[in-house]
């Protein structure tokens, strides 16, 4: 028997496994790995892990266990409980001050947000119709565009636009066959926030061009500098998009997957239609945990310390070793250039080079990116295990330091 023959051309056919995202994950473990057989007695930093480190805040555990021993908790949720959409409406308001929204209509709850972003492309995508989508980013709903027989425009995201896309250059015959524009903002990998002129330009752009906008808030609530800012906050935001929230990293809550779509009624209607096909709702103790996070958005502040904290120990590290490196204006995320090479020794030409070198011979986890050029992603998310924060820096800055990098 030949699995391989089964295996759908969207999947790669014969090739699957070979040349996906999932393989640039796979090279690292297995370079970790290496690492760790060579010098087992050398931890390694690991800034690659792109999820927080710390525990939800001990009421929100403690709630969950509460509502786990309801007994009208054990059913299906399906599209969700009254309570968490009350919540989250209210959330709304408080954090980003977006008032209005119809509970019955413009809110729905997802089992995080990577599937909500997985069920749009089914409700938008024909053969041949493209995504509009930020570029390095978040690629599952590109994927989820391509399996649909969709195309990937992608729209680079360069530090001379301050990493927001151009939607000025996109050429016509894509425009024609646009569906949907997906952003993310606080952005992974590059950290960049977007602007209240920015996102009334995508209004524009999406009327315009009758282009559906996805929001990706992932990171809304971890904004370091000015206020936290809703696509949704736009006026006509919600006549073209949604917005995607997550409690995953504002509440630290990532394994509980717990997330909320919300905005445009017509776009909540399509994605409850697609999700009912996918899943039957979150738990309910788990929506009701949640209830009990949004109505506490306090408990972000701390995360959001934390890792502005850390970023700046980074930022201060490396820009004395001679990167190019500023404190994002949110998410864990530091993105950085690569160095040409090591003085006398191996040069870079890719992020991937640069991550493998810094595995392999420091010991120092991270995660490459080249598609807009040849850059790093650092994550302020490690864990400290049984040392303090500054003894990890002090390390980091040891290892670095033990090398000449130019650039
Ligand atoms: C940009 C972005 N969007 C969405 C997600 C998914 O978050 P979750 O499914 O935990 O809500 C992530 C997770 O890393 C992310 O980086």
């Amino acid at each position: 028997m030949n699995i391989y023959k089964l295996i759908s051309k969207r999947f790669g056919g014969e090739e699957f496994g070979k040349n996906s995202g999932e393989y640039k994950f796979g090279k690292i473990k297995s370079a970790k790995e290496e690492a760790m057989r060579r010098s087992p007695e050398i931890p390694i930093i690991d800034l690659g892990i792109g999820e927080p480190d710390g525990m939800p805040e001990q009421p929100i555990i403690d709630k969950l266990y509460e509502e786990s021993m309801v007994y009208s908790n054990r059913g299906y949720a399906d599209n969700g409980c009254e309570e968490f959409k009350i919540a989250a409406i209210k959330y709304m308001k408080d954090v980003y001050g977006v008032d209005g929204l119809d509970l019955s209509k413009e809110i729905t709850h997802a089992i995080g947000s990577k599937n909500a972003f997985a069920f749009f492309p089914a409700a938008f995508i024909d053969t041949d119709d493209y995504a509009l989508i930020t570029s390095p980013g978040y690629p599952v709903l590109g994927a989820h565009t391509e399996w649909m027989g969709g195309k990937v425009y992608p729209l680079p995201l360069l530090e001379e636009n301050s990493f927001l896309p151009d939607l000025d250059n996109i050429p016509q015959d894509v425009l024609d066959r646009a569906k949907i524009l997906y952003l993310n903002y606080p952005n992974n990998p590059t950290g960049a926030i977007a602007t209240k002129e920015f996102y009334k330009k995508v209004v524009k752009f999406a009327k315009e061009n009758n282009v559906f906008v996805i929001a990706d808030a992932a990171y809304g609530d971890l904004q370091f500098v000015g206020e936290t800012l809703s696509f949704l906050s736009i006026e006509g935001a919600k006549e073209v998009g949604v917005e995607v929230h997550s409690l995953s990293k504002a509440f630290n809550m990532t394994g509980w997957r717990l997330a909320f779509v919300v905005g445009n009624s017509l776009g909540l209607d399509l994605f409850k239609h697609s999700k009912n096909n996918y899943d039957s709702g979150q738990f309910l103790a788990i929506q009701k945990a949640g209830v009990f996070a949004l109505q506490h958005p306090e408990f972000t502040k701390p995360i959001r310390e934390k890792y502005l904290r850390r970023h700046k120990k980074l930022v201060e590290i490396l820009k004395s070793i001679g990167f190019d490196a500023k404190v994002p204006g949110g998410t864990f995320f530091l993105y950085l250039p690569i160095p040409k090479g090591v003085k006398d020794g191996i040069t870079f030409n890719s992020g991937e080079d640069f991550c493998q070198y810094l595995i392999k011979e420091l010991h120092i986890s991270s995660v490459p990116w080249d598609e807009e050029g040849a850059f790093i992603r650092f994550s302020v998310t490690f864990e400290t295990q049984n040392r303090t924060e500054d003894d990890v820096f002090t390390e980091l800055k040891r290892r670095l330091e033990s090398v000449s990098f130019y650039f």
